[in-house]
């Protein structure tokens, strides 16, 4: 009974504006996906990693695979035009004897051991989970420049990866969103979609996606502040 992880990393990271996948981009001196995938590899839970790439950026990948020092298993996997079909080639590229997957974009490189570890230990009792944080900000409704209404925050959190399912479920419904052509933007909307529970984890404030340039920055001086 393992916990097998997929790591979406076939991105172009449009919004960072860099000439190459800002998974490429240093935090430190590392590869971003480097950070990401040594918080994996420290993490007990995880015995198998496969990273979901374009070919292009398969090179590069592998070289910092080769930097990494560890046991487990690290697979390139082809990834597609968008993130759920990049999602979907992982799960049918998993081992046959996965049962759990975490699933945790590879622009999230400052998840901790922890999280990974506390996930995988909820996910032994779900169906399915997102890591998710309380929301802290207020949620204003706009159609165009018009507030049209203020959401309930108590009810509101943020997602965020890992995100977890038992294979089987997953691969259901990904199965189905590809004969009913929905397009969502994570795979717990997937679970939603077909009326199934999802739960919530309790994420990590520093989790964040770096997605745009201010984030290169916020990342390293976190990373920084844990050295
Ligand atoms: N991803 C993927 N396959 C795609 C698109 C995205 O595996 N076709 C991955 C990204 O590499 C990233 C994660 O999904 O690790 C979250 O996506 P995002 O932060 O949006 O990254 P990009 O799509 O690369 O960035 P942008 O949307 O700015 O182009
Ligand atoms: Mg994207």
């Amino acid at each position: 009974m393992t916990c097998h992880l997929l790591i979406p990393a076939a991105g172009s990271g449009k919004r960072m504006g860099a000439a190459c996948n800002k998974l490429l981009l240093p935090l430190l001196g590392e590869p971003i996906l480097q950070w990401t995938l040594k918080a994996a590899i420290a993490s007990d839970a995880i015995a198998w990693i496969g990273v979901m790439a374009q070919p292009h950026d398969y090179p590069d990948f592998q070289k910092i695979f080769n930097s990494l020092i560890t046991d487990k298993p690290i697979r390139l996997i082809q990834g597609g035009a968008t993130r759920q079909i990049s999602v979907f080639n992982g799960l049918n590229a998993l081992p046959t004897d996965s049962d759990r997957v975490l699933i945790h974009d590879g622009a999230r490189c400052l998840v901790t051991p922890d999280l990974f570890d506390r996930c995988d230990r909820a996910l032994q009792k779900m169906q399915g989970f997102i890591a998710a944080v309380p929301v802290k900000d207020t949620i204003k409704v706009v159609n165009g420049d018009m507030v049209t209404d203020t959401l309930n925050r108590d009810q509101l959190w943020a997602a965020q990866t890992p995100q977890g399912f038992q294979v089987d479920i997953l691969k259901n419904a990904h199965q189905t969103a590809v004969e009913q052509g929905w397009e969502v933007t994570d795979d717990a909307a997937l679970l939603e979609n077909v009326g199934l529970a999802v739960q919530i984890v309790m994420g990590e404030e520093t989790n964040i996606k770096v997605t745009t340039p201010q984030d290169l920055a916020i990342a390293e001086f976190i990373l920084q502040q844990r050295k």
